[in-house]
């Protein structure tokens, strides 16, 4: 059975991920109005692995004996500059995110949960990957900056990107 205050966690976690689903749409959104079809498609990907990572969540609340509560998801941002300012948002939405899962391991650790710690630590490897893709393409378009022909084979290149949920899915 999962504590109260852990569960509560949780659950604001549950609406973190899904808020993170919400804003990579509304940038799938931006780039389809650019016409960057394939910027778009790497921000369809990045919103369906946040609805993976708020269901892995989710499941594990009820699976703990706890009661998953949703709440609002707050409205997100729908206007950037560049193709570079909305990847330098994702870095830095990402690394907020990953505090967010810190602060979830300090507190399972605190309340000597060592259930939802060893749960917790495929968010922790996750939030490496979720950092340093986006901080790639960060600076793979500052490099574009002075070469916008570049462009055009980039948005070709994130448009290869597909979705594959990993095989521990769900646990
Ligand atoms: Fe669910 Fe992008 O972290």
């Amino acid at each position: 059975m999962i504590s109260k205050k852990m569960e509560e966690a949780l659950n604001e976690q549950v609406n973190a991920e899904l808020y993170s689903a919400y804003l990579y749409l509304s940038m799938e959104s931006y780039f389809k109005a650019q016409n960057l079809n394939g910027f778009a498609n790497w921000m369809r990907i990045q919103t369906q692995e946040e609805v993976m990572h708020a269901t892995k969540i989710y499941d594990f609340i009820n699976e703990r004996g706890g009661r998953v509560l949703l709440k609002a998801i707050e409205g997100p941002q729908t206007e950037w500059d560049s193709a570079l300012a909305v990847f330098k948002a994702t870095y830095e939405h990402e690394q907020k995110v990953t505090g967010l899962i810190n602060d979830l391991v300090d507190l399972a650790i605190k309340e000597k949960d060592h259930a939802t710690n060893s749960f917790l630590q495929w968010f922790v490897n996750e939030q490496v990957e979720e950092e340093s893709t986006a901080d790639e393409i960060v600076q793979q378009l500052k490099m574009m900056e002075n070469a916008p022909g570049g462009m055009f084979m980039f948005d070709r290149e994130l448009g290869q990107r597909v979705f594959t949920p990993p095989a521990t899915e769900g646990k």
